[in-house]
């Protein structure tokens, strides 16, 4: 198992995600991410031990989100992984802040991170044709109030992902 922290959409946003996701489908092909799966990953920690997994469990006062809302009013394909996804033109300030909170936490508690720029985005196809996107839905307003750590498990039917706890806003 892998496990990471992502924003975990509500029923709406989801629906929404999924939509775009089936439209996307239809012009770029490949495998649509399932409607419960739908998540955008802040921070990924990758395969772990128990013993480590439980401390990911207690984040400091730091690490504390400021509800935000993301407007996930972009589209793209990346070609070098074959990932059609939705993300935001403008990346919030709180969600910049709160991503680089868990990023220090995690690298002062001894969790190796990849350098990589954060790139915030919902993949919603695995295994595209990239090409032109056209008319995809309208901006989703997505109001974020928390955050999860899930746990990715492989099936044979491709990833499956579980929220294994989920913290509100204040
Ligand atoms: P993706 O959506 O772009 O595939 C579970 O695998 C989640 O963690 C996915 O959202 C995936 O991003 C992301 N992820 C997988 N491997 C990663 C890595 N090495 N660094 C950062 N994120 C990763």
């Amino acid at each position: 198992d892998r496990v990471f922290f992502a924003l975990w959409p509500d029923a709406r946003v989801r629906a929404l995600l999924s939509r775009t996701a089936r439209q996307m489908h239809a012009q770029i092909q490949g495998r649509i991410t399932a409607q419960e799966s739908m998540h955008l990953t802040l921070a990924f920690v990758g395969a772990i031990d128990p013993e480590k997994c439980a401390r990911l469990l207690r984040p400091p006062h730091s690490v504390a989100l400021t509800p935000f809302t993301l407007t996930l009013d972009r589209w793209g394909c990346w070609t070098h992984n074959e990932i059609g996804w939705a993300g935001p033109s403008r990346t919030p300030a709180a969600l910049r802040e709160f991503v680089s909170s868990l990023q220090t936490w995690l690298s002062d508690a001894g969790f190796v991170l990849d350098n990589r720029a954060f790139a915030p985005h919902v993949t919603l196809v695995k295994g595209a044709h990239c090409g032109e996107l056209r008319g995809l839905a309208t901006p989703i307003e997505w109001a974020v109030e928390g955050f999860a750590l899930v746990r990715s498990l492989r099936t044979s039917r491709g990833s499956h992902y579980e929220p294994m706890r989920v913290w509100n806003a204040l």
